[in-house]
Formats: C-alpha cells, structure tokens, sequence
C-alpha cells in the first residue's frame, strides 16, 4: 500500500521513538520509524515530506555518537530535531553542545523569542518535559533561537529557510502541554501532509506487508482471549485467510463463559481455523496439591508450552509465529529493573518451545499502543466484548485460587468472579476500572443462611485503576455497588458465606495475589 504522506522517525535510540510515530499517526498522517543508519537515499526513496530525529541516549561529543547520513539535510525535505535530534543536527550544521555542571531533568517553562511556525499555538509558561544532559551553546549558520527555558537559552531553534527544526523539550509525551500542537505544526504546516491517515489505512498496509513476508507459508498464532493475541489472529487472518492456524489451550483456568465465547468470535464469526485443546485435567493433575505461587506459575507455564507444542505439531509444517507483543511489551521487556514483567513474558513468549520448533516470529501490533490496539480490533469487526476487556493472567485462575487449585475450587471462583463483573457492568463502571478480579482464600469463616450455621469459603474482590499496571490504585465503589455484589455471592454462590474488598494499592500490593 502507497502512502502519499510519510513521516520518517528517525530512531538514535530513544525510548519514545515509537511514542513520536504515535502522535505523528494522531495527526493522521502514516509514520515509518527507521534506524539512524538509514542512507539519505534509501529515506529519498520513500518519498517522505518530513524527518523526525529522535532523542537517543549518547552524547554528541563523544566519538561513538550516533550520526544520521549527512546528505540527509541537502534533501529540501523538513527535519524536526527532537532532544538528541537537536543536538546532532547543531554539531553536523557547525554548531556546538556542551554539558552543562548539572542534567535538567523534569518540567520547564517556554519563553518565546522570536516567531516560528512550529511553536504556533503553544503558550508560554506552559510546562514542557525536560530530560538532556547536553544543551546547545553555539547556533549554527542560519539559525535562530525561538524559544528558551530558565535552564536552557536553547529549547528550540530553527532555520527558518531550510526547514531544519530543532527542540531540546519532548513534545512527544504526556508531561508536555500542547505538545501535540508542536507535533501537528510540523507534520501539517511545515511538511504540508494531509491528514488523512486512519486505522483503516493501518490494516491495509499491514495486511499487506504480511502478505508479502508469509506469501504461500502457514502462521501458527497461539489464541488467549486476551485483546493482543486476538487483534492480532483477525489482522493475519486478514492479510491470509486459511494459511493462518489458530490454536487455543483450554486450560481449565479460565473465566466462565471464556472458551465458548473465543470459539464463538472466531470460529463462527471469522471463520478462522482455530485448533482447541482440552487441557483442563492435564492442568488439574499437576497442579495438585501445589500452594506455593511461583511453583504454580511455573507448572501451568510448562504445561502450556508442552500442549501448545503438541498442537503446533500436529499441524505439519508451520513456517511463522504470530505474537501480539506490544510496543510497551518490547520496553519491559528490555527495561533493566526486570520487574513484573519479566513475568509476563515468561509466560507469554513461546520461548521455551525446543529448538527443532523455532519459528520465524510474526509481531503485526509492535508498534502500536494499547489504545491503538483497540482501535485496530475496532476496525477488523471484533466485538467489544473482546476489545474492551480487561487484562488477564496467562496462569489464569490458578493464580487467584488461593491454596490449593481444585475444579470444585475453580467453579465456585468462576461463579464469584462472573457476578463480580456482571455487577460492575451493571452500574456502568466496567470502562472506568483497569482490571476487576477475585480471588478464593485459603481460609474458611463462620457465618449464618437462613438459620444454619455455615463454615465456608471466603473470596476477596478486587478492582484498580492504573495507566500501566505498573502501578495501581485501588478502586474507590459506589458503597452499594460493593453491596449488590456481595449479597448476590452469598445467596447464589453456594460454597462462599463472606466477602472481603482488597483496599491495598501497587505498590506495596501487586495486582494479582500470587
Ligand atoms: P502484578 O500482579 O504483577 O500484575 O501487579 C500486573 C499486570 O500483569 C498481569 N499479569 C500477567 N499477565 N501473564 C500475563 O499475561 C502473567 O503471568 C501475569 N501475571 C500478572 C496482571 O493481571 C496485571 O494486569
């Protein structure tokens, strides 16, 4: 697929590389990131109306320094310089940079200086984010400053004539008040694309581009229910129909009503061949007797992995396998402090499939975000049901019975869990909440029906708020809606007599109890 309009990203190792790509799509306007290495011709090429140099960890001074092709400023093609951009293109135009006693790290505020039709619309003393260790102190031929900051005399510079822009904030993140305004002057007014960029255009492209790297090949994609792996099976099946095999593990320790919906979306509905693998009693067997939660974990990990692989040959030969890794997915995943989410690949990445099962990996939603994610399945005609859900474990349920997992134990979860989220649904606060759960405790409590004396389960409810699930906060109720649930899981629920609401916040909780 042609794009009239493309933005190129420059990538000089930047964490948000990808969070640019993104506000550039927001303008509606295609974006392509490539790495600094790619030849002023090769970028030529593809037509682009204008560049975006990324910020990048280095510093310009030193001689490993990452360095774009130099041609690349004589192509009458616009060039925005963001942080490190900025930087680069100071120092390759004949400016310099130095480090000044102390990094400025955290907001500041923008003074105008002079005119610029990247800044239009952004007003001063509005925050922008900060975070360079390098500041700009001689401006090159041609260059004039059109912003500055208490700390930084630099924060954006210009040569108006050729089009080359530079900016010591991110206009790119969160933290940074009408940075968009920034990004949209660009890619609009300076580099003149027409927005008209659109999910729609996004499926076209990467169905295409799937077509071409699977050609007559199989794809293996290993279905959870979850929003990634689904979004992604639709789009393959998209790009190539029956060459796409969809295998999906019955794992026992799923929501009610789970599996029959997954079969129902996409055997029924998308007609995608989707292989189903009965593994409950599998699960059951060797999770038997275990309590402790990483022996858990590890168990119903390995046992995916075997099932998935006894399916995945049964199938004869399979070429690609598709993941639905996220772009959030690859900076955990590459994020040095480890953290939750080494957990979550360990479980999700195939990775421990044996070596004569190696696969060529096929990842459609790396670049996207969450948010785009669901656009995405949006526009591939996937129910809400499945696009606006809620995370989910990989080890499922297992993880949220408490002690021990038994089938009599993971029945009545399911019950508690599922009237749980009905009543959430019910009051309409489903799309607030980050992720609802239950579990079932270890313990068992006193309690009176009718004029019995009970002794039974205790399950504990649980509902945060959270951007990234790397932190949460829990969910403050309505006071009735708490009660409406409680009450419905004491009387329908016949193995549980009391209801506790987890208030504990992540940190110092994580999210899930195991
Ligand atoms: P924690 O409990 O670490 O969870 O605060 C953070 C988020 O990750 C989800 N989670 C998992 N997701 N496989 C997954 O796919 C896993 O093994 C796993 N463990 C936790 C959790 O539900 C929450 O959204």
């Amino acid at each position: 697929m042609k794009h009239t309009q493309t933005i190129i990203v420059l990538d000089f190792g930047a964490q948000y590389s990808q969070l640019i790509a993104r506000r550039v799509r927001e303008a509606k306007v295609y974006s392509r990131i490539l790495p600094f290495t790619a030849s002023a011709e090769e970028i030529r090429k593809l037509n682009p109306n204008g560049i975006i140099f990324s910020g990048g960890p280095a510093s310009v001074n030193t001689a490993e320094s990452p360095r774009p092709d130099p041609e690349l400023f004589s192509l009458g093609i616009p060039i925005l310089g963001i942080c490190y951009g900025l930087q680069v293109m100071t120092v390759m135009q004949g400016g310099s940079v130095t480090r000044p006693d102390r990094r400025e790290y955290g907001f500041a505020k923008l003074k105008h200086t002079d005119d610029s039709d990247l800044l239009t619309g952004m007003h001063e003393n509005r925050q922008v984010w900060m975070s360079h260790g390098d500041s700009v102190d001689g401006l090159p031929d041609g260059f004039k400053v059109t912003a500055s900051s208490e700390n930084c005399p630099a924060a954006a510079i210009e040569h108006t004539g050729r089009q080359l822009y530079g900016v010591q904030f991110h206009p790119e993140v969160a933290h940074t008040e009408e940075g968009q305004t920034l990004i949209r002057n660009f890619v609009l007014t300076i580099c003149r694309c027409v927005p008209d960029w659109d999910m729609g255009s996004f499926v076209d492209q990467a169905a295409a581009e799937i077509r071409a790297k699977v050609g007559s090949r199989t794809v293996l994609c290993g279905l959870s229910g979850g929003v990634d792996s689904s979004v992604a099976a639709a789009l393959i099946h998209k790009a190539v129909g029956d060459q796409l095999v969809c295998v999906f593990v019955n794992n026992g320790l799923l929501r009610k009503g789970e599996a029959d919906l997954v079969l129902q979306v996409f055997r029924e509905s998308f007609h995608i061949r989707l292989q189903y693998a009965e593994a409950e009693d599998e699960f059951l067997q060797n999770l038997k007797g275990i309590t402790e939660p990483e022996t858990k974990r590890k168990i119903i990990g390995k046992i995916f992995i075997d099932i998935f692989e006894k399916e995945a040959r049964s199938l004869g030969q399979v070429d690609f396998l598709a993941q639905g890794t996220l772009y959030p997915d690859v900076i955990e995943s590459i994020s040095p402090s480890g953290g939750p989410s080494a957990t979550i690949k360990s479980h999700h990445n195939v990775g421990g499939l044996p070596e004569d099962l190696r696969f060529e990996l096929i990842e459609p939603l790396k670049e996207l975000f969450k948010d785009e994610v669901r656009l995405l399945g949006r526009e591939l005609g996937l129910p809400d049901e499945i696009i606006n859900r809620h995370p989910f474990p990989g080890p499922g349920l297992g993880i949220r019975c408490i002690g021990e997992v038994t089938r009599e134990r993971l029945d009545t979860l399911r019950e508690v869990d599922a009237i749980f989220i009905e009543e959430i649904r019910k009051a309409g606060l489903y799309g607030e909440i980050w992720q609802a759960l239950t579990c079932l405790l270890p313990v068992k409590s006193v309690g009176v029906q009718g004029d019995e004396r009970t002794y039974e389960e205790v399950c504990s409810l649980r509902a945060v708020t959270s951007e990234d699930a790397m932190t949460a906060d829990w969910y403050r109720f309505p006071p009735e809606v708490l009660q409406a649930a409680a009450n419905r899981i004491c009387n329908e629920v016949e193995r549980v007599n009391r209801v506790l609401y987890d208030v504990t916040s992540k940190p110092p909780g994580t999210v899930e109890w195991e």
